[in-house]
């Protein structure tokens, strides 16, 4: 076999076979195909497909290209909860300490940001000292002993994947369905998932734009779990516009610390009070969903979940002052409020123009392996349904240069759309 037959194959439409993949994978993640042959692949799947029997294939070669962890002797169950990928979704570094502070331990591998969706370890590593890796021993003790862990993809789990996350980033190669699908599978499958709840988001800032691919993309996701053994459970949630307020890495750590005091916008909030409830009834702490979230408001408002924050950043070598003392973090240098040139109802913020100021700005990259600026980014005042005057403040832009903090100030201002007449505001999940 040789990857540029199975190249030309993909790129000629036709279906390639499990051993096709499984050569693919192994070859890549070997190092004996190098980059340049992965990027060609990704790009004819993004632009030809893959059959949903390709996509299970293509995720279970994923998983197997490292260690799959077996969990069982560690935790009673292994839930794990990801993101399909968004703007401004810092859901994870709040409802996991929800979640492990009502006795459910939870160990997540999550990403970097991946075009303009932002990644959980480049916002977690706005707090000095914070390891996004730990090895998979590391994983497994801290599981065991802390009940909550938030770190990287070791190498050792879903190499092929960690590999082609790097290069789909920046090779035009992330909205592709199989490739999403696969990317998130492999890495719960191998992380020894065994109820998993997904965030599928849809609209404007999502990688999947409608309802429709959303819902087929969770159908896809749902099946391959199922096929693998693992509970699987998908909720469609909103991406038009960016979640809470917050764009933009110690921003959104901040946010996220904020709604674990009990503050915080009331969008994000709800939010994530609705994804822990469903993955602790995933996890079955509660016997219905009313119940899982009764719990997950208490461990907000008695303070255990801001507590297991405390213990996860120390345990992984952050600086935990930071959760007590937001003011540690690192600011941009210049901040400007930026006005509503009128009046009316805020009618969309688009999410995606968001995102891609905020990696302008430096709070993503443009290139593998790129450093990110963990100060820069926006905070959006008002949202979509809400009443705005002329010259009320309308979002924030914080800058490390005057050029690109014009450059994004002129990018929001044309994501705000406005109307005379009143918007209802979006919702949050649509199933
Ligand atoms: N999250 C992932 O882990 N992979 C993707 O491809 C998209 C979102």
């Amino acid at each position: 076999m040789r990857a540029v037959d199975i190249i030309i194959k993909k790129r000629d439409k036709q279906e390639l076979t499990a051993e096709e993949i499984e050569f693919f994978v192994r070859g890549f993640t070997s190092g004996d195909i190098p980059d340049y042959q992965a990027s060609a692949f990704a790009m004819a799947v993004l632009l030809n497909g893959m059959t949903p029997f390709e996509t299970a294939d293509l995720t279970l070669a994923m998983a197997r290209s490292g260690q799959v962890l077996d969990l069982s002797n560690i935790v009673d169950i292994a839930v794990d909860k990801h993101s399909s990928g968004g703007v401004g979704d810092k859901t994870s570094i709040a409802v996991m300490p929800m979640v492990a502070a009502c006795g459910l331990p939870v160990g997540k591998m999550s990403g970097r940001g991946l075009g303009f969706s932002g990644g959980t370890l480049d916002k977690l590593e706005s707090i000095p000292g914070y390891r996004c890796d730990l090895t998979t021993d590391e994983f497994k003790k801290q599981l065991k002993e802390k009940g909550i862990v938030l770190t990287g993809q070791s190498l050792d789990l879903a190499p092929a994947d960690g590999k082609m996350y790097a290069l789909r980033d920046v090779t035009g190669t992330v909205t592709s369905m199989p490739l999403i699908a696969s990317s998130i599978m492999s890495k719960k499958i191998a992380a020894g998932a065994q109820a998993i709840v997904l965030d599928v988001k849809t609209g404007l800032g999502a990688f999947m734009q409608t309802l429709e691919e959303a819902r087929e993309l969770a159908d896809l996701m749902v099946d391959i779990g199922r096929l693998a053994g693992r509970k699987t459970v998908a909720l469609l949630s909103d991406m038009n516009q960016p979640l809470g307020a917050a764009v933009g890495n110690a921003l959104e750590v901040i946010e996220a610390i904020d709604a674990l005091r009990g503050g915080g916008p009331a969008d994000f909030r709800e939010h994530c009070l609705h994804v822990a409830a469903h993955v602790l009834l995933l996890g079955q702490r509660a016997k219905d969903l009313d119940e899982a979230r009764v719990m997950a408001e208490k461990s907000i408002d008695d303070g255990s979940a801001l507590e297991k924050l405390r213990v996860l950043v120390a345990a992984q070598g952050g600086d935990a002052s930071y959760v007590d003392d937001v003011s540690k973090f690192g600011r941009a240098k210049y901040t400007e409020e930026v006005k509503a040139p009128r009046s009316g109802f805020i009618s969309q913020v688009h999410a995606r123009s968001v995102g891609e100021a905020a990696v302008a700005l430096g709070a993503g990259r443009a290139k593998k392996g790129d450093p990110v600026d963990h100060a820069v980014g926006f905070i959006i005042h008002k949202k979509v349904g809400d009443e705005v005057r002329e010259g009320e403040p309308l979002f924030e832009v914080h800058a490390n240069d005057q050029a690109k903090l014009a450059k994004a100030r002129e990018a929001v201002s044309s994501a705000f759309r406005f109307s005379d007449e009143s918007v209802p505001p979006l919702p949050l999940f649509y199933g």
